[in-house]
């Protein structure tokens, strides 16, 4: 069995975890403190909150952006569905506009068409590890007066023409989940330069908490109860999850190495079977390979199923790379949208493999997934 992905876990996870038990404080402590700290340093950003997912991140994104019922935000239309329902959580509208279908990242053109008088907020989302055409999707955002919310949940370590993805936007995001590049288990962060918002996050983060009434002297008394101005959530990182985070943290330099050695020796191995298309990285986007998604270019759909039944049949997990996210039941319903409107979307879905990629993976096992994908097809 070749599996889709794997974390990489040794002592000093363990060693992490032991010491967050052994202290006692296993939530709302240093470890999420120190995990905040060091992620915030690693992609040179002013704030980092930790969060129970990224989805818990853009959904607090777009809170403390204050989105609201009536804004229209922009998303991609193949993506994980999750970067629109956080708009959905806080009764905006998420307005689809469709992908490039070689990058598989938000179309700048088609973005700028979806715009509307209501539009507040696009979502941008780095598709795989791929950063999105950050220049164009900012220089739009700026014209219009838009807000931006980088969804990098698979892009911790990616860089746009050297600047680290999800400081460049208002919020960006990110996932620990375990098929991400480093896991906390679930986990997510959210990212800010802007100073004002911190405090928001936190207050919706921590069921709505707002900081200690004070008495006419300014003095809180220890056993003051908080005061709650915000109908918030609990969307917390436990401390023992950041104490896994902060051994991970400790090895994302090699793991996206690794990631990174296994991509190219991929693209090599597949360069000469000309129905497939390889990752194409552009100019300035720098890629991390959180996925590393393949196109079959002839025979649809039905030719893909197959090459991935045969995947199955030899015992190597694959997947298609995402969803066109407007054909899925809540949105094709509640918005009645034909799907032929983003047809780059849906051919992304139909026609892309997620070949098995992690750390560890060997040559060996790589080119039995290319041998399998060359007798298939
Ligand atoms: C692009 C994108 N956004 C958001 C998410 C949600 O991340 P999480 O599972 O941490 O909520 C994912 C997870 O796969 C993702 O790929």
């Amino acid at each position: 069995m070749i599996k889709l992905t794997s974390p990489k876990f040794d002592q000093d996870e363990v060693d992490f975890v032991s010491k967050c038990l052994e202290s006692g404080w296993v939530t709302q402590g240093p470890m999420v403190q120190e995990f905040e700290k060091r992620i915030a340093q690693r992609q040179q950003v002013a704030h980092a909150l930790a969060t129970t997912s990224c989805t818990a991140a853009l959904h607090l994104g777009a809170l403390s952006l204050g989105l609201k019922p009536g804004d229209e935000v922009i998303v991609p239309a193949f993506t994980w569905i999750t970067s629109a329902h956080a708009v959905e959580y806080v009764g905006a509208k998420a307005v689809f506009a469709d992908v490039d279908p070689i990058t598989f990242n938000l179309d700048p053109v088609a973005f700028e068409a979806a715009i509307t008088p209501n539009t507040r907020a696009v979502v941008v989302v780095h598709l795989f590890g791929l950063a999105a055409p950050m220049d164009e999707i900012m220089a739009i955002a700026k014209k219009y007066s838009l807000l931006v919310i980088e969804d990098a949940a698979c892009a911790i370590g990616t860089r746009y023409d050297g600047k680290p993805v999800g400081g460049i936007g208002d919020v960006g995001c990110f996932s620990f989940h375990p098929r991400k590049v480093i896991t906390t288990g679930e986990g997510g962060a959210l990212t800010t330069n802007r100073d004002e918002l911190p405090p928001v996050v936190n207050a919706y983060r921590c069921h709505g908490f707002s900081g200690y009434p004070t008495n006419d002297s300014g003095q809180t008394h220890p056993y003051t109860m908080g005061s709650f101005d915000y109908l918030g959530f609990n969307l917390r990182l436990s401390d023992i999850q950041a104490a896994v985070g902060l051994a991970q943290l400790n090895k994302l330099d090699g793991l996206l190495a690794e990631r990174c050695a296994a991509a190219n020796s991929y693209s090599s191995l597949l360069a000469e079977i000309e129905e497939v298309a390889i990752p194409t990285v552009p100019a300035k986007c720098g890629h991390t390979y959180q996925s590393y998604v393949i196109r079959i270019q002839k025979g649809g759909v039905a030719r893909r199923n197959l090459i991935m039944d045969e995947f199955q049949r030899q015992g190597i997990q694959t997947r298609p790379g995402t969803h066109a996210v407007h054909r899925l039941g809540y949105y094709a319903k509640k918005y009645g949208i034909d799907e032929a409107e983003f047809p780059n979307a849906c051919d992304c879905e139909d026609t892309t493999i997620t070949l098995p990629i992690f750390p560890g993976i060997t040559i060996e096992d790589q080119m039995q997934v290319v041998a399998c994908l060359k007798s298939s097809i």
